[in-house]
C-alpha cells in the first residue's frame, strides 16, 4: 500500500529546554493514519499534519471502549542516527490485543515502514539532551458510527509522536508504590494481557487514591484471591530476594512487558537467577521482616527501571534498600539505556536504526 504524504504548512515550534518536556503532553508535526472495512481492509494510508480527529458522536470506541494501543520510543544515538528498541514486538502485542477486542489485525511490517517514514519526516523532533526520546503511540480504535453492541465494521489507525523526558517527576529516583487491595485491574479470560484503553480507564480510581496519599502508582494484585501482585499502573514489577529476582508469571491478567522480557534477558545473560511465578504480599512482606527483600522496581517502556524505594501494603509502609536504588536496578537501568540510545553495544540485536 502507498503512504501519501502532505506536509504541514505550519510547522510548530520545538521545545527549546528538553528538561521541561514532561511526558506525553507535546506533539510533533505529523501523524500517521489509514483506515478500515471489511470491504476495502486497511486502506487510505497517509502521514498528515497533526490534529484533530473527526469522528461519529456515536463510534464505537466512544460508547464501547474498542481500542488498543501501544507505547514504544525512538533514541538518538550519540552519532545523531535515530534508533528503535525492538518495535516488531510492539506491533506482535498490538495484534494480541486487536484478536482479544476483536479489532482488525494489522500487518506488522507495514506499519513498521509507515513509522519510520512518519518518523524520519518529523526527525528534528527526536530530542538530543541526555534521558529524553520520543514516545511513539500507535493505537487502533472502532468506528462504527451505530449504537448496537457488535463486533467493528470500522476502524482507524493512527500513530502519534510525543518527545518526552522522564514518565514520573522522581526520575531514575525510588518511587512510593502503594499495594491496592481493593479494586482489581484485570481478571483471567479478562483483558489484562491485552494494552486496552479499558484497563486503564478501570485503574484511575485506585491511581488517584495512591495518589492523594502521595503514591506514584498502585501494584495490582490478581482479581480472585487478592493475594498475588501483578503489575504497577505502567510497568511490570521485580523483586530480589535473597539473592534472586522474582517477577510475577505472565498468567493471562499482566502486560507481557517489552522490558520486562528485555531485563528478564539480561539477568539471565549476567548469570542472575530469574524466577516467573506467582509472588504472594505475605512474601514480600516476610522478606522485608527477614531483611532479604534487597531491591524492587518497575520496567516498562515510559517509566524504564523505576527503582522502587517504598511499598506500602494496607497503609503499612516497607522501606526498600534505604529507600535508595539497589546495584542490579541501577545495573539494568544503565545497561538498558545504554543499549537504547546506543551508547552500548547491542549484543541481542533489539535495535533498529530509522533510515
Ligand atoms: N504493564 C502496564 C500496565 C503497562 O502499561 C506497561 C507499559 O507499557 C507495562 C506493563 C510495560 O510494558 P512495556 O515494557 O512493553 O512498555
Ligand atoms: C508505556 O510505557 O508505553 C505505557 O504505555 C505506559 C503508560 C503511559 C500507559
Amino acid at each position: 500500500m502507498e503512504i501519501s504524504v502532505t506536509l504541514t504548512g505550519n510547522p510548530k515550534t520545538k521545545p527549546a529546554d528538553a528538561s521541561a518536556l514532561g511526558f506525553g503532553k507535546i506533539f510533533t508535526d505529523h501523524m500517521f493514519l489509514m483506515e478500515y472495512n471489511k470491504d476495502e481492509g486497511w486502506h487510505n494510508a497517509r502521514i498528515v499534519p497533526y490534529g484533530d480527529l473527526s469522528i461519529s458522536p456515536a463510534s464505537t470506541v466512544l460508547h464501547y471502549g474498542a481500542e488498543v494501543f501501544e507505547g514504544m520510543k525512538a533514541y538518538r544515538r550519540p552519532d545523531g542516527e535515530i534508533q528503535l528498541f525492538r518495535p516488531r514486538d510492539n506491533f506482535k502485542r498490538m495484534n494480541d490485543s486487536a484478536e482479544r477486542l476483536c479489532l482488525p489485525q494489522l500487518d506488522g511490517e507495514f506499519c513498521l515502514e509507515a513509522l519510520k517514514k512518519l518518523i524520519n519526516i518529523d526527525r528534528d523532533w527526536v530530542p538530543t539532551a541526555e534521558g529524553a526520546s520520543l514516545y511513539i503511540r500507535p493505537f487502533l480504535f472502532g468506528n462504527d458510527p451505530f449504537l448496537g453492541v457488535h463486533t467493528v465494521n470500522r476502524c482507524v489507525f493512527c500513530i502519534i509522536l510525543s518527545p518526552s523526558g522522564s514518565y514520573y517527576k522522581e526520575g531514575v529516583n525510588p518511587v512510593k508504590i502503594m499495594i491496592e487491595t481493593q479494586d482489581v485491574r484485570a481478571v483471567r479470560g479478562g483483558t489484562g494481557y491485552a494494552k486496552c484503553g479499558g484497563n486503564y480507564a478501570a485503574s484511575m480510581r485506585a491511581g488517584e487514591k495512591a495518589e492523594q496519599k502521595g503514591y506514584a502508582q498502585v501494584l495490582w494484585l490478581d482479581g480472585v484471591e487478592r493475594k498475588y501482585v501483578e503489575e504497577v499502573g505502567s510497568m511490570n514489577v521485580m523483586f530480589k530476594i535473597n539473592g534472586t529476582v522474582v517477577t510475577p508469571k505472565l498468567t493471562g491478567s499482566v502486560l507481557p512487558g517489552i522490558t520486562r522480557r528485555s531485563c528478564i534477558a539480561l539477568l539471565k545473560e549476567w548469570g542472575v537467577p530469574v524466577e516467573e511465578r506467582l509472588v504472594s504480599v505475605e512474601e514480600l512482606e516476610q522478606a522485608v521482616k527477614n531483611n532479604t527483600l534487597d531491591e524492587a522496581w518497575g520496567c516498562g517502556t515510559a517509566a524504564v527501571v523505576s527503582p522502587i524505594g517504598e511499598l506500602c501494603v494496607e497503609d503499612v509502609p516497607y522501606v526498600v534498600n534505604g529507600g535508595k536504588i539497589g546495584p542490579v536496578t541501577q545495573k539494568l537501568y544503565d545497561e538498558l539505556t545504554g543499549i537504547q540510545w546506543g551508547k552500548k553495544p547491542d549484543p541481542f540485536g533489539w535495535t533498529e536504526t530509522v533510515k
